[in-house]
């Protein structure tokens, strides 16, 4: 009994091992191809995957494409990395750095099919205003990673960040509203959720959603 317990933790941590990014050992510029097993398939990010959920079914429905999931807080990349090294899946990584900080400084342009920004915590007290990730620089840093005609899809229940949001995206002529729905990129009839919004969702509260395409230049 204890030699199974042992030989079973000792098999998800080579898993693990297998699924987990470490940013230092990224090149500088990193188009993400080299994380995965077939990189030449469509990459999308999830950007605070918290515990995993919408980045292990999105990856389980579509294995013609990879995910990567950045997360910051250790308990839930911990959660989540344990999660997908027991799915066993070859297309879907995680990694633990600043999500903000890698996608402004070490993305190659114009390297990602889709980009899931999905309940960003909200920084509701006006002094952590300037905290929040949606806002130009970042949009600006976001816009350069997505290949022309790929996906930026966000989603939040704080109703003064999607108004941030919307002005935020509107004032940028490269990127084209879209339907939230996709059958490719994102959840269709709300099948795939993330972890906040199951939650949010039982708690009755509302769920803002945007999406968009990149422009084709
Ligand atoms: C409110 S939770 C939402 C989690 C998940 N997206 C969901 O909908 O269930 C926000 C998540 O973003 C992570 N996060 C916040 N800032 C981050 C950053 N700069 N880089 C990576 N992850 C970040 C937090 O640790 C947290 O897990």
């Amino acid at each position: 009994m204890c030699m199974i317990a042992q030989s079973d933790m000792i098999a998800s941590m080579l898993d693990f091992a297998s699924i987990a990014v470490d940013p230092a050992a990224l090149p500088e510029h990193t188009d993400l191809r080299e994380l995965f097993e077939d990189g030449e398939r469509p990459i999308e990010l999830e950007i605070g995957c918290g515990k995993g959920a919408f980045l292990l079914r999105q990856a389980q429905a579509h294995p013609q494409r990879n995910f990567l999931g950045i997360e910051w807080a250790n308990k839930f990349y911990k959660f989540a990395a344990d999660r997908m090294a027991r799915w066993g899946l070859g297309n879907v990584r995680i990694m633990r750095t600043d999500a903000r900080e890698f996608v402004m400084t070490r993305l190659a342009a114009e390297c990602l099919s889709a980009l899931h920004i999905y309940h960003p915590d909200p920084w509701p007290k006006k002094k952590h205003l300037r905290r929040r990730l949606i806002q130009p620089p970042f949009l600006d840093a976001a816009i350069r990673v997505l290949r022309p005609g790929a996906r930026l899809a966000l989603q939040t229940d704080h109703a003064d960040y999607f108004e941030q949001m919307k002005l935020v995206t509107a004032a940028r002529h490269d990127l084209i509203a879209v339907p939230f729905e996709d059958d490719e990129h994102g959840s269709v009839d709300g099948s795939i959720k993330t972890n906040f919004e199951i939650k949010y969702l039982r708690e009755g509260r509302p769920i803002y959603r945007l999406a968009f395409r990149k422009s084709q230049r």
